[in-house]
């Protein structure tokens, strides 16, 4: 008993670190190998990456994926455009892209400008060529847990750090903290799902006694946008603490005037974990590698059923 013990403390002063940076290398060498099949077979993959107006963010999101997509010898194209960009026009833009035979996934980075109606943009997306996993289409197949739809790239990405630590998630007590569209709402049907089992709670800013709320996981996914919002007595000992924010704080002492931090209070909460991921080179790097695979499944979902949307 006392040896137990003495691991569980040993565990708990050195949490395991999810390392993104590793993991996502790993991932992006799987979608070298599945580029050089398609290219056996004539085909190049193609992401367009849209993106409206000039959140400094953004751009550094997008700058990435059109990086990584060059890296992995896919085809690209970013698409810029003006913060005073119509709803009509972006529109159009996107029915280009879906009929566009070059283009098998399309991206249009969020958040768009405040006149922009979001959801329609994304309804009017092809759900063959939705590699965000937001349209309805994709919605409904992750809820039914059906085949050949899109998971969204960040909580794919969480499942898949979990998955390369062999961290258990049947029966785990998973709270979720978040229920946006793009994390906190997927990563909760992917955690109950019959492939995980993981008992879920979404937690919320209107959910009553949030720190309790955390204290409960056994797997705690800190999705809320504020920084180093999780403070250590949020999480039970001996938890798995994965951390989605990539929030800017300024900092005088860098030379861009601004750190990234995540929504966890890293240095205290990680002391208390069996594993946690940090902030950058956590979950950042993942979800692009995610986005990857999700391009290359469209390319040959689309491939194989010969089709392209009419637009
Ligand atoms: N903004 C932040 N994360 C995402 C994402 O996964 N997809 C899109 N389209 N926009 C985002």
């Amino acid at each position: 008993m006392r040896i137990a013990l003495c691991h569980l403390a040993a565990a708990m002063n050195s949490p395991r670190l999810l390392d993104g940076k590793t993991v996502a290398a790993a991932v992006l060498d799987e979608c070298r190998a599945e580029v050089a099949a398609l290219n056996a077979h004539g085909i190049t993959p193609g992401l367009a990456v849209v993106l409206v107006g000039e959140d400094p963010a953004s751009q550094v999101y997008v700058g990435s994926k059109v990086r990584t997509c060059a890296e992995l010898g896919f085809f690209s194209r970013k698409i810029e455009l003006p913060a005073s960009t119509s709803q009509q026009d972006l529109l159009a833009v996107v029915r280009g892209l879906n009929a566009d035979p070059a283009i098998h996934g399309i991206l249009v980075q969020s958040p768009p400008p405040g006149h922009i109606d979001e959801d329609a943009i994304i309804r009017a997306i092809d759900p063959r060529k939705d590699v965000d996993g937001f349209h309805p289409d994709n919605v409904a197949r992750l809820v039914l847990e059906e085949p050949g739809g899109f998971v969204p790239c960040t909580p794919a990405a969480c499942m898949r750090l979990l998955e390369s630590a062999a961290i258990a998630t049947a029966g785990a007590e998973a709270v979720v903290l978040g229920r946006s569209r793009i994390v906190g709402k997927p990563m909760a049907l992917l955690l109950v799902s019959k492939s995980a089992n993981a008992t879920v709670t979404i937690a919320h800013s209107r959910s009553r006694d949030l720190p309790a709320l955390c204290r409960r996981a056994d797997i705690l996914i800190a999705a809320v946008g504020r920084p180093e919002m999780v403070k250590a007595e949020w999480v039970k000992a001996g938890a798995v603490v994965i951390d989605v924010g990539i929030n800017r704080v300024a900092d005088a002492t860098r030379k861009s005037g601004y750190r990234l931090t995540g929504d966890v209070a890293f240095e205290q909460v990680a002391p208390r974990c069996a594993a946690i991921t940090p902030v950058p080179g956590g979950v950042g790097p993942m979800t692009i590698a995610m986005l990857m695979k999700n391009t290359l499944q469209a390319a040959r979902q689309l491939s194989r059923s010969g089709g392209h949307a009419a637009g």
